[in-house]
């Protein structure tokens, strides 16, 4: 995939932005004198709603033992000196509802695969090979504002998938969303059948166009993707 291809062009979190920003104004619209002049039109505003992050499935290597290090920093894991190998991604975004309200204190997990393809499972490929200095799952729990955020690697391909990094959100005890993020401008995932079933309008959703942080000198991505769950 080129650089200015579809996906890269439309991965950004940026739409979502707008679409929050403008109900807001709307919303102040509404509240002023000028609402009662074109009704129809101001509630329609009102109604529009963020897009769903689309479910997709789990898949087989949620980790089958989750390890002691759950946090959301996947570089390192307890206490060891040797970091993950793999180009390093900061990955956030918000959990948001349709309405774009935040959701505070959703549980947000992620799991992948390391850079030699192998997940944290008895069962992964290339488990022989998995990099001890990788962690391959975290947890983060939402702040106020409904951010989250992780230290990871940019995950690699395996057997049969394009690149993902695997993602479930749970609130109040309850599973409200699991899905799978994607890189844009991936060559793969013009052939990943989970990706292609998302059609355009949903591969949008869940790809996350990263950007090098500035001025790091090992070249440390950014990330970010809003994910919109189900709930008021
Ligand atoms: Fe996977």
């Amino acid at each position: 995939m080129q650089p200015g291809d579809p996906v890269t062009r439309i991965g950004r979190a940026d739409d979502i932005e707008r679409l929050v920003a403008r109900r807001r104004l709307l919303k102040g619209f509404a509240l002023g004198a000028a609402a009662w002049l074109v009704p129809g039109a101001f509630a329609e505003a009102l109604e529009e709603r963020l897009p769903l992050t689309p479910r997709q499935t789990e898949g087989p290597f949620y980790p089958d033992r989750l390890p002691l290090d759950r946090d959301n920093d996947l570089v390192i894991v307890g206490d060891r000196v040797t970091p993950a190998v793999g180009r390093i991604v900061h990955l956030s975004g918000r959990v948001l509802t349709p309405a774009g309200s935040p959701v505070r204190s959703a549980l947000v997990e992620i799991w992948q695969v390391d850079n030699n393809g192998a997940y944290i499972h008895s069962r992964s490929f290339h488990r022989s090979r998995r990099d001890p200095g990788f962690q391959g799952y975290g947890q983060f729990v939402t702040n106020a504002k409904g951010e989250y955020r992780f230290r990871t690697i940019l995950p690699v391909a395996y057997p049969g998938r394009t690149p993902h990094i695997h993602v479930a959100v749970s609130h109040a005890r309850r599973h409200v969303l699991t899905t799978q993020l994607y890189t844009a401008g991936v060559a793969q995932n013009a052939r990943d059948g989970i990706y292609r079933s998302l059609g355009a309008a949903g591969q949008r959703l869940v790809t996350v166009d990263y950007r090098v942080v500035e001025g790091s000198r090992i070249g440390e991505l950014d990330g970010r993707k809003d994910l919109i769950v189900g709930i008021t």
